[in-house]
């Protein structure tokens, strides 16, 4: 196919999660490229992604991508881990050569692999934990590195409510944190996008002692890297941001406020009926 001809500089980089935590990476790109135009999707009527199956988490990030396509995307960016996990593959061979996809697990991997690292652990959603895929990609790159996984679901549910840093989230991330298999670990992974609005509580959690690694600055260099080298990068403004909902939440207006730090329109988008 010849690839991405229809695409254009001023088209929107869309960007996708089940919720708020999306928006961690958006904003290292809204930092990053004050000229491009996001359309952001929030799918908050599933929420939480990492609870549910491989399937049903492809057959949601299929239909949000069409939706993004129609807005004119010219790039989407799976702005979630367990969304990255279970349908990058599949979306890559569903929209060949529609659009540039960029998911958020390979930049991570990168960042941490060539550290000298002996022990790293990876906190995730369920979905994330059970695809297994941050063990198998670090192993890859380097096969002595011993790689422990935990699953940490009530994470995102808590976050997207607001509970940020109160006693609530400081019990909920010591009774997790404290987990033996983490124990003599040298790095962090956050793996799901969620994490980054609690990262400072877990940096305090280890007495900052550990590395802690996210998928934001690292994912917004790749969007960077992909652009360029496609000659896709936005040369004018491309116009106000965008950002949809599949169903209202007052927490998503909130942070969306927050991290965008302008006025911004949040539509309602029930794309399921
Ligand atoms: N932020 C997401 C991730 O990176 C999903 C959190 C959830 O919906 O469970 O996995």
């Amino acid at each position: 196919m010849d690839t991405f001809k229809d695409l254009k500089r001023n088209y929107s980089i869309g960007i996708f999660d089940s919720g708020i935590g999306g928006l961690t990476v958006a904003n290292a790109i809204f930092k990053r490229f004050p000229n491009e135009k996001i359309i952001y999707f929030g799918d908050t009527a599933h929420l939480p992604y990492g609870d549910k199956s491989a399937d049903s988490i492809r057959f949601y990030s299929l239909k949000i991508s069409k939706f993004l396509l129609e807005q004119n995307c010219k790039m989407i960016v799976i702005a979630c881990n367990s969304a990255s996990s279970a349908a990058y593959d599949t979306l890559l061979e569903f929209f060949d050569g529609k659009a540039l996809f960029v998911n958020v697990v390979d930049p991570l991997v990168h960042s941490v692999s060539y550290q000298g690292f002996s022990k790293v652990g990876v906190i995730a959603t369920k979905a994330t934990v059970r695809s297994g895929i941050y063990k198998q990609k670090l192993r890859t790159i380097n096969p002595d590195l011993e790689v422990v996984q935990l699953a940490t679901p009530l994470f995102a549910p808590m976050i997207e409510e607001g509970f940020h840093k109160n006693n609530l989230s400081k019990a909920v991330i010591e009774n997790y944190l404290s987990h033996e298999s983490l124990k003599d670990i040298d790095a962090l992974l956050l793996a799901c996008t969620h994490y980054p609005l609690i990262k400072e509580s877990i940096d305090q959690f280890f007495d900052g002692k550990i590395k802690i690694f996210d998928s934001t600055d690292v994912v917004a260099e790749v969007v960077e890297k992909k652009l360029a080298e496609n000659n896709l990068l936005a040369e004018t403004n491309n116009g106000s941001h965008a950002f949809y909902v599949s169903e209202y939440t007052d927490s998503f207006e909130a942070t969306t406020k927050v991290f965008c730090n302008r006025e911004l329109e949040l539509i309602e988008k029930p794309i399921w009926q």
